[in-house]
């Protein structure tokens, strides 16, 4: 299978998309190391891979904690010797903050610790080891948010902007290690963080500016992190693809 003898870290694994991609990764024969916060959902996650005839490993941690990151790579490190893939997917999506003028501290706060620098402990994390094994790649989980303007949201589409820029850093940084890094933007995805955070009304007004005319699936952004992840896009790095049908391919009018 494409996945076998390969190490793959997913952050976020208790649901949503990293629970499928985690998912998708043990049936192609990844060993898993599904990370959450929600210990009892990181634990779903790998049940679930175990079940099916894969490997997996349920890990509890914030991200948002140096400990905790450190935990994480030096246990999979100990347990399995290496990390080919580190996939950088937990996030979450800011309560409502308002205008910029309005945005409380502690929320933006939250937002970038989360959305962005929890990644960039997980990948300062596991960079040495990858450089010791002679390569690895990096899927970091930006969204559609990062491109564009948006009346609310300020915090979370910087920190996924700030994500962008990490991913080219990180890939102008360590191409000569064999380490590739990359990213993905999603559109709007019907995940259970999304969906809790989105009034109906506004679900339907994104099918309406999306080209293809609906949510995305979790699936169809794990088929692409899957991608980014192995060996048939090794020369592909430092670069953001929008899986997003269409949402920013257009003119808003039209
Ligand atoms: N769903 C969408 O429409 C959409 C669109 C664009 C980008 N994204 C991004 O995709 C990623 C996954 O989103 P989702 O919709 O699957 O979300 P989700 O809320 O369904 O799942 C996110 C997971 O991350 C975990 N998590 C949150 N904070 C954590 C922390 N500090 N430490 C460890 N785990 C933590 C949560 O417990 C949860 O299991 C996020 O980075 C999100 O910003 C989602």
């Amino acid at each position: 299978m494409e996945f076998t003898d390969t190490v793959v870290i997913v952050t976020g694994a208790g649901s949503g998309i990293g629970a499928t991609t985690a998912r998708m990764f043990g049936e192609r024969g990844a060993t898993v190391v599904a990370v959450d916060r929600d210990e009892g959902a990181a634990e779903a996650t790998a049940g679930l891979i175990t079940r099916q005839g894969g490997t997996a490993t349920a890990l509890r941690a914030d991200l948002t904690r140096e400990g905790d990151v450190r935990e994480v790579v030096s246990s999979t490190l100990s347990r399995h010797g290496r990390v080919d893939v580190l996939h950088n997917n937990a996030g979450v999506f800011p309560a409502a903050e308002g205008r910029l003028h309005e945005v409380d501290a502690r929320s933006w706060d939250l937002t970038l610790r989360v959305n962005l620098q929890a990644s960039v402990l997980m990948s300062q994390a596991v960079l040495p080891s990858m450089i010791a094994a002679g390569g690895g790649s990096i899927v970091n989980t930006s969204s559609a948010q990062a491109r564009v303007g948006d009346v609310a949201w300020t915090s979370y589409g910087v920190a996924k902007a700030a994500l962008e820029s990490l991913t080219r850093y990180t890939a102008a940084q360590y191409g000569r290690d064999g380490i590739r890094c990359n990213c993905i933007a999603p559109g709007l995805v019907a995940t259970p963080g999304a969906l809790a955070r989105l009034p109906a009304a506004q679900q339907t007004t994104y099918e309406a500016a999306t080209l293809l005319g609906r949510l995305g699936r979790p699936e169809e952004i794990a088929e692409v992190v899957l991608f980014l992840a192995s060996g048939r896009s090794s020369f592909l790095t430092g670069q953001v693809l929008c899986v997003d049908g269409g949402l920013l391919s257009h003119m808003p009018v039209v």
